[in-house]
């Protein structure tokens, strides 16, 4: 039995094409969602819009600090595992709920799965880069998505046997959803923007949003794109961002601000747009594969293939960087290539966790 574990949105979308796989072999599998994200727009919408299966099991953890989320997470887990004892967990990123998943099941010497693994930024100030190197080195198989993220893998001393090069699943979940994207989201049409006439911006990272100063320079970044680029900053905004904007009192002129939305609507916006401004992951692969140019609100990242193809530059949060950025990449073609894989992901991890000899074999 695999159990896949889950609770968030990008968890979510990028589990979606590996459900789908153990629907389709009508596999024994389970999903286990923490309760990470909670709110309509950054969860159930995402199971309906993507007709997923219910979750079997729901934590509720909810939002709280990075130990009593992870440990409440971790608890939570635990219960389930001995119950229902899979052979195999599988978990996607560097989330809390992927900290907390990993290491409830190894100690309970169930085999772990790290779907995307690999990822580094080498900025230990960042929580999910905690998390993905205790993952990484807690898990028994690394599905690395480039060869990048293979070779750190690697020159942590983790062993070859256990990591096998399988693209990003983010791939798989694009080409599964583009098309319905195309004829189901009227999202332009609601906003009253036209194709190539506006910039997409997205940004959460606790880094960015929660300092005052980082978050005013980001907000004023847009509002001067909007002035001198002369074309409207859509930014769907995260909870926390919200959150923040509201216990600083800000306030944003000549930015298009909005509630999250779903994947449909969101990967409309994101292949119409002029330019993606983000600091998110996620977003940052899926402007590189759908050739729309990014620039990225870090002075680092994860996804360095990104940038290697000409698809990104890392702007920092200085205003004038940002502007400076936003200048040079919408000037450029999209003639790079997808870095993460042809869309059979899914397919492989499915494949390999279902030929694994039963768990006790191998332990
Ligand atoms: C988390 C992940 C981050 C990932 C992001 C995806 C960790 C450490 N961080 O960040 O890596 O990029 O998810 O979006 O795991 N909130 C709501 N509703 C929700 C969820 C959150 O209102 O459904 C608000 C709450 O005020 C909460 C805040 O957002 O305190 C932050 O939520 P949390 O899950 O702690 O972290 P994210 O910023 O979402
Ligand atoms: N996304 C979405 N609606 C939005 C913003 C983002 O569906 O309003 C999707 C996006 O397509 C991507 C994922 O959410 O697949 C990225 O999640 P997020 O930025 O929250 O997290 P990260 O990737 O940084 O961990």
């Amino acid at each position: 039995m695999i159990g896949i574990i889950l609770g968030t949105r990008p968890e979510i979308i990028k589990m979606s094409p590996v459900i789908r796989e153990c629907e389709r072999k009508g596999l024994d599998y389970f999903i286990l969602h923490t309760g990470q994200h909670y709110s309509y727009e950054m969860d159930r919408n995402f199971f309906e819009e993507l007709e997923l299966p219910e979750p079997h099991f729901n934590l509720d953890v909810g939002s709280a600090s990075h130990a009593d989320q992870t440990c409440r997470i971790m608890t939570g887990i635990e219960k389930i595992l001995i119950d229902e004892q899979p052979d195999t967990v599988l978990v996607q990123g560097d989330t809390n709920t992927v900290l907390a998943g990993a290491l409830a099941a190894s100690k309970l010497n169930i085999r772990v799965g790290h779907v995307e693994a690999g990822l580094r930024s080498f900025d230990r100030t960042m929580p999910e880069e905690i998390n993905r190197v205790v993952t990484d080195h807690i898990s028994d198989y690394l599905f690395a998505p480039t060869e990048t993220a293979r070779q750190y893998l690697l020159n942590e001393g983790i062993e070859e046997r256990k990591i096998c090069l399988t693209g990003n699943t983010i791939v798989d979940a694009i080409l599964q959803n583009q098309k319905i994207s195309q004829t189901r989201s009227k999202v332009l049409d609601d906003i009253g923007v036209k194709p190539k006439e506006f910039f997409l911006a997205t940004s959460h990272r606790q880094e960015n949003v929660d300092s005052y100063e980082k978050l005013r320079n980001i907000i004023n970044a847009f509002e001067n794109i909007h002035n001198e680029l002369s074309f409207p900053v859509i930014f769907p905004m995260h909870p926390r961002t919200q959150k923040m904007i509201q216990q600083f009192k800000m306030s944003l002129e000549g930015t298009i601000v909005m509630p999250p939305v779903g994947f449909l609507d969101f990967l409309q916006l994101e292949s119409k747009a002029r330019l993606v401004l983000t600091d998110s992951g996620g977003v940052q692969e899926e402007s590189c594969i759908l050739g729309v140019p990014c620039v990225t609100l870090r002075e680092n990242t994860e996804r360095p293939e990104t940038i290697r193809v000409g698809a990104n530059m890392l702007a920092g949060t200085d205003r004038d960087k940002i502007l400076s950025s936003s200048r040079e990449m919408i000037s450029r073609t999209a003639t790079w290539s997808n870095p993460y894989g042809d869309g059979r992901a899914g397919k492989t991890i499915i494949t390999l966790c279902n030929g694994l000899p039963p768990r006790n074999a191998n332990h």
